[in-house]
């Protein structure tokens, strides 16, 4: 059967968005500044692309064991976490600190609307609340134990997304080089990205030999996923993108485009997401609604 790649990410969006909104404080809880901060951002419209892969991840696992099985259940809990540490990780790249933007997700950014105290404060509850949701995954607990440590290494300095944060700060107005770009696209982007795969399959019991073919996929996924997320930097407009066009080259960010161009940039995304197919071959048709979400990486145009 074709893959309706749009059914799957408003269906997974929306499943997302559901699954936030009961996990997440409501917004008159008090302390109300800091609840209504987070959510500004969380429900500003995100993409959800992070859940949605750790989803569909699992789909496949689930399904390639058994081709009457679907989602497990409780997966989107496992995704409303990534998406929360992902959200975090927007909120304090936005701040005048590091890449002082002030729009996200088509609104005022967190510290725009609440200052940066709330805002900073707002990440780190972000941050927080989803090892709360993790701790209550439905899930055997030394999955959970695998989980918790997958996405706290992904997060961190060494090769995780704080360390890619750093290194892209560190990284402004200097020559870029290809290692130096491609150590920062694989840090800040590229390892929640694979983190949101391994934990899919962690969660729906793949084996260790599996695990390894989702790691490789999402690596690749994730780097061809920020290659085009420099491209649209420069392609498309602040609308379009609900966040500040023309920031990367304003501010003189190491990206994709500034060592190999606009041209070089899409055909390396779409060569990465064609080598990334190739680690899901064992698993068959079960891959394709993942391969589908994985071709969207490289094709959106937002
Ligand atoms: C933006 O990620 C930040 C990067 C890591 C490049 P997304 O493009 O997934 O942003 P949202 O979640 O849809 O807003
Ligand atoms: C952000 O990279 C990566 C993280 C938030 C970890 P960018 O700075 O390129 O993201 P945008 O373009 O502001 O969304
Ligand atoms: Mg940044
Ligand atoms: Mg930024
Ligand atoms: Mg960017």
């Amino acid at each position: 059967m074709p893959v309706d790649v749009q059914h799957i990410l408003h269906s997974g969006s929306e499943r997302i968005d559901q699954t936030l909104e009961r996990l997440l404080p409501a917004p008159d809880t008090i302390p109300h500044s800091i609840h209504r901060a987070l959510r500004h951002t969380v429900f500003a419209g995100g993409k959800r692309l992070r859940p949605i892969l750790c989803m569909e991840a699992a789909r496949m696992v689930a399904h390639h064991k058994n081709s009457a099985a679907s989602y497990p259940d409780g997966v989107e809990e496992l995704g409303s976490a990534i998406e929360m540490l992902h959200t975090y990780s927007l909120v304090h790249d936005d701040l005048p600190a590091l890449d002082n933007d002030d729009l996200r997700r088509g609104k005022p950014t967190c510290h725009v609307v609440f200052g940066e105290a709330i805002a900073i404060l707002a990440g780190d509850a972000l941050q927080t609340q989803a090892y709360e949701v993790l701790s209550n995954l439905r899930c055997p607990a030394p999955a959970i134990v695998s989980i918790v440590r997958e996405i706290s290494i992904a997060t961190g300095t060494v090769e995780g997304m704080i360390g890619g944060q750093v290194l892209d700060i560190e990284g402004e107005r200097q020559a870029p080089t290809a290692a130096m770009v491609e150590a920062i696209h694989r840090a800040k982007t590229g390892a929640l990205i694979t983190t949101s795969l391994v934990c899919g399959g962690i969660y729906a019991g793949a084996s260790p030999d599996r695990v390894e073919h989702l790691r490789v996929f999402g690596k690749k996924a994730g780097l061809a996923f920020q290659i085009i997320d420099d491209v649209l930097d420069v392609t498309q407009s602040s609308e379009q993108l609900g966040k500040t066009a023309g920031k990367d080259t304003a501010t003189v960010k190491a990206t994709w485009p500034a060592v190999y161009g606009i041209e070089k940039s899409l055909a390396d995304a779409a060569n990465l997401i064609t080598a990334a197919f190739a680690e899901m071959e064992g698993f068959g048709a079960s891959a394709e609604p993942l391969k589908a979400v994985a071709r969207y990486l490289v094709e959106r145009k937002h």
